[in-house]
């Protein structure tokens, strides 16, 4: 257990809101304080691919059916996305690792460029300033050549670029099981032990 770990997630408008849904589950699975943000196409993603019930207004309920009770082991809160008040939007603020997952290339691109347009951005960019870790999770295919050269600009500044990019050398069976992979990828960049797949054991 990881108890007490404070850590903000952002959710934007890529596809894999799965990856989002796991990566907040197994997080609270662990016993962590998560400070979430979606933004508005975050939100509209959460409901065309994981249906109707997947409104953030929503969200415990929605983590609870698809992941089980381990999810009330950690605790969260909801702040505006618009909102650059909030505690997240300061250095000050005791949040100690990001994650914005799945990532959208306009958001890649503002974390890039230090827009802080948006309190994912900023809360982003919070990270980068105090030396934490951010972790991006980028997802588009293909890419333009600004997608590839912000995530360059992203990793140089300090955040890690971990791809929205399932492996299959632990043989997926079901979707959820590539949901766990990158979920568990981002715990193991988060400093965590987890189970979400099973370790290549070089074989
Ligand atoms: C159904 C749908 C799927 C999308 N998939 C992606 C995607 O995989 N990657 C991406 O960068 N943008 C994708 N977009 C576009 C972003 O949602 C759009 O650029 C949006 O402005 C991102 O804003 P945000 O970063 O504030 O969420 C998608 C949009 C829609 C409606």
């Amino acid at each position: 257990m990881n108890g007490g770990r404070r850590i903000a997630v952002g959710v934007t408008g890529a596809s894999g809101a799965i990856y989002a849904a796991r990566t907040i589950a197994a997080l609270l699975e662990q016993g962590c304080h998560l400070e979430l943000v979606f933004s508005d196409y975050g939100k509209r993603l959460l409901l065309d691919e994981l249906g109707p019930d997947a409104r953030v207004e929503r969200l415990a309920d929605l983590l609870g059916t698809r992941y089980g009770p381990g999810i009330s082991n950690g605790s969260f809160v909801i702040h505006s996305n618009k909102d650059l008040g909030a505690t997240l939007a300061s250095g000050s603020h005791r949040c100690e690792s990001m994650v914005i997952v799945p990532c959208s290339m306009k958001t890649l691109a503002g974390v890039a460029l230090g827009l802080s347009r948006s309190l994912i951005e900023r809360a982003a960019d919070v990270m980068l300033k105090e030396k934490r870790r951010l972790v991006l999770v980028p997802r588009e295919t293909p890419m333009s050549l600004p997608a590839l050269r912000h995530q360059v600009a992203a990793a140089e500044a300090g955040a890690m670029i971990l791809p929205a990019m399932p492996a299959f050398y632990q043989k997926p069976q079901t979707i959820d099981d590539l949901a766990d992979f990158i979920a568990g990828k981002i715990l193991n960049a988060l400093g965590f032990e987890q189970q979400l797949f099973p370790a290549w054991k070089g074989e």
